[in-house]
């Protein structure tokens, strides 16, 4: 349910990459149409259209549960490593001598909510922010925010991530933040 009648939430934001067979079936143009055991007829042309990418799946796929299976990340979702051990933020933490938040959330999660169900120049809100992944993802995806920690010393390391050279380049350089499909 929606308390809006014209709801933000739009899957087209975050649509994934195609998978190499649909690729293919793209670039082929032609489709093995016909009826299939389960009744659907299914037509010359019925995935012939492309949409720019495919729609994700409800649970986002982070990591492979089969390591021979591809990921295939949103491509509007930007490229951060998935093992938030590695990046400026922990790296800044650690040069400081300062203890990371332990709760921190997957920047890529939050990047997906974010383009999913805001527009750039929306307000994003997060009134338990930790260390502000939330803030951090709002500035680089050219939304505002506003975000509430409790704890002094979290609010405090949380202005490390501003510090990001990766986000003071976007910001003097901004970055086509919607999906290109
Ligand atoms: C799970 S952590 C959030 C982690 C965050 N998503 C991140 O990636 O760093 C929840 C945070 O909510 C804060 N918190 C708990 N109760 C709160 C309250 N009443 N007001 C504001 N912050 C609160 C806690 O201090 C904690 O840092």
């Amino acid at each position: 349910m929606a308390i809006s009648d014209e709801p933000k939430a739009d899957n087209s934001k975050v649509l994934r990459p195609y998978s190499k067979k649909m690729q293919k079936l793209l670039s082929r143009g032609t489709y093995n149409a016909g009826k299939r055991p389960s009744g659907h007829k299914i037509g010359q042309s019925s995935f012939l259209k492309n949409n720019g990418g495919a729609i994700s799946h409800n649970v986002l796929e982070m990591e492979p549960i089969n390591p021979d299976a591809e990921v295939r990340i949103p491509g509007s979702a930007f490229s951060l490593s998935n093992t938030t051990s590695t990046d400026f933020f922990h790296a800044e933490c650690k040069a400081r001598g300062i203890t990371p938040h332990p709760a921190r959330i997957q920047p890529r999660l939050v990047d997906f909510f974010v383009q999913f169900l805001t527009d750039p120049g929306d307000l994003v809100l997060d009134p338990f922010a930790g260390s502000n992944v939330t803030g951090y993802v709002a500035e680089r995806t050219g939304r505002q925010w506003v975000s509430i920690e409790a704890e002094e010393e979290y609010a405090k390391q949380s202005f490390i991530r501003f510090e990001d050279p990766e986000l003071k380049k976007l910001i003097s350089a901004p970055e086509d933040t919607e999906s290109d499909s």
